[in-house]
């Protein structure tokens, strides 16, 4: 069960994470941490490479971040990103100094100097027979003086030195953003350096992944029991699926069914799990307890931690009831983990509160079993299409712990969930139906998340010779990587038509659609 690992040291750049999941990818196991951890720290990791990841600041005078010494001490390959590049330029003996001048996006970079990282990756040649690379540029200052041993790899009119390399140390780096989909050969970089020039041995990968994981759960729990909180998202069903696989009757899923739902959601939830799996599963029906609690409450926060707090009580009652469970299951997956911002004291402000389940394994007494935490999204998912579940709910948007709860604005009713369920339930078939001739792909697997809001005002509309008076709901498709900004989708007006005209005429009590056209930010994706 060792993997070879990459340790990627962020010093709070934004993309970070895709750097680790192009190295995973690269099926490569790795780790972000943050990078003023200690020398022993680094040198217990025992890492095969490191990676040094680009800041959010966009200048290099702005702090002092440096990577622990242990990094070029330890004699393994170290690529610099972008802020990585001009650390290990001054930790090394270089020179680093402001530019006035930004560089900000597409760029055109010249290889030099044959290294074994640039070698035969290329987008196109100059007629002077020069490699030439299309990347994502994203920097204020410049290395201006290699570091002794280092030789020139890559320029661009502008950043004269734009890449340096070290090969006898096999210490690389690069002024461009490699992690980002906009360097072309950027997967391919990365690919060549933890692959070829770290030489890992490529043995990440989740088919093989279920043994390790299964026997680590056996490991772990004993002949002890388990009980977890079954949303019926990708998350938790996937470490349903692993650990039911692990230890089967010795799991216990309790599914709270909040009446804040999607339709059939229950149902479908129950069928894979206590059907199909043949996993203990307790359904519990609290949907008046909450509906009763939310009565009357308008504010979106309010409803919030109403939601969350009823929860994680009645959660509470039922695990209780299970007297022999040690354990509490969550599919934490790894973004949920990751310490990242490169210092910590990085603050946010709380824009929503999230639902989550923090506090109890500590009032319940029981210890937690994670076994997603070191997995990305993409990961999660074909670990779930590996354990046998099926590709339509592993693919499934994601979809918001309090539920219907935020899609319904201000006073949440019986009568307007149950309308917004069947509006919802139309928009995501239509969009399962309807494929985009370009790419052969459907609506649904194009846009990241899609939903039907509902709206609590009324207006007037006619059908037939009657005039009617009923509620409108709002449709909102979302395109993102990362769910942090979102663009809304451009969905063909056919679609739309073919969804508006279904829902007023299949939904009686709505007689209005509309499509939302913000964008996150400012903008959020759910509205409330
Ligand atoms: P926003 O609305 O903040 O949503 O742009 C970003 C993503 O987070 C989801 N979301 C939640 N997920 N519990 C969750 O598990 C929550 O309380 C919650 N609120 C928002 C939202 O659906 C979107 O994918």
């Amino acid at each position: 069960m060792q993997h070879d690992k990459v340790l990627i040291l962020d010093f709070g750049s934004q993309v970070t994470q895709l750097i680790a999941r192009r190295v995973r990818e690269a099926a490569v196991y790795c780790e972000i941490h943050p990078n003023d951890v200690s020398d022993d720290f680094v040198r217990s990791f025992a890492p095969k490479a490191i990676i040094l990841s680009g800041s959010h600041a966009s200048t290099y005078e702005d702090h002092e971040l440096r990577a622990p010494q242990a990094v070029y001490e330890l004699g393994v390959p170290v690529l610099g990103i972008c802020y990585g590049m001009f650390t290990m330029t001054v930790q090394l003996g270089g020179q680093v100094e402001a530019s006035e001048h930004r560089e900000f996006g597409y760029a055109e970079v010249r290889a030099h100097g044959h290294t074994q990282l640039l070698d035969g990756i290329q987008d196109f040649e100059t007629p002077e027979k020069h490699g030439m690379l299309k990347v994502w540029m994203s920097h204020g200052d410049k290395v201006t003086s290699l570091p002794p041993g280092f030789k020139l790899m890559a320029s661009t009119p502008s950043c004269p030195i734009a890449g340096m390399a070290d090969e006898s140390r096999r210490f690389y780096a690069v002024q461009f953003h490699p992690e980002v989909t906009h360097t072309l050969q950027g997967e391919a970089l990365l690919r060549r350096f933890v692959r070829d020039i770290a030489g890992c041995k490529g043995d990440w990968q989740m088919g093989s992944y279920i043994d390790e994981a299964v026997a680590r759960i056996r490991e772990q729990v004993g002949s002890e029991e388990v009980i977890l909180g079954l949303s019926g998202g990708v998350d938790s069903s996937v470490a349903a699926a692993l650990i039911h696989r692990a230890i089967g009757d010795q799991l216990t899923c309790v599914f709270v069914d909040h009446g804040l739902l999607r339709l059939n959601e229950a149902q479908m939830v129950m069928d894979m799990f206590a059907g199909r799996l043949h996993a203990r599963v307790v359904h519990v029906d609290a949907s008046e307890q909450f509906l009763g609690k939310l009565a009357g409450v308008t504010d979106p926060e309010r409803k919030r931690k109403i939601i969350g707090a009823e929860f994680v009580e009645v959660f509470q009652a039922e695990a209780k009831k299970l007297t022999n469970a040690k354990w509490l299951a969550q599919g934490t997956i790894y973004p949920d983990v990751v310490e990242s911002g490169g210092t910590k004291t990085k603050k946010a402000t709380t824009i929503k509160s999230h639902h989550n389940v923090g506090g109890l394994p500590e009032t319940l007494g029981l210890k937690l079993l994670e076994p997603l935490r070191e997995l990305f999204k993409d990961e999660v998912r074909a670990l779930g299409v590996a354990l046998g579940l099926p590709p339509d709910m592993v693919y499934r948007h994601p979809f918001p712990g309090p539920g219907l709860g935020v899609r319904i604005l201000g006073d949440i009713r019986k009568e307007y969930a149950d309308l917004l369920r069947r509006a919802d339930a139309i928009f995501i078939e239509e969009l399962r139906n309807t494929i985009d001739p370009a790419t052969g792909k459907s609506w649904y697997g194009l846009t990241s998340q899609a939903f039907a809001v509902f709206l609590p005002v009324k207006s007037v509309g006619v059908m037939g010779d009657g005039r009617t008076y009923d509620y409108v709901v709002a449709l909102r498709a979302v395109q993102t990587s990362d769910f942090m900004t979102a663009d809304w989708a451009e969905l063909p007006y056919a679609l739309l038509k073919k969804v508006s005209s279904r829902i007023i005429n299949e939904v009686r009590g709505i007689n209005r659609v509309t499509y939302d056209v913000s964008s996150k930010p400012p903008a959020t994706i759910e509205w409330e």
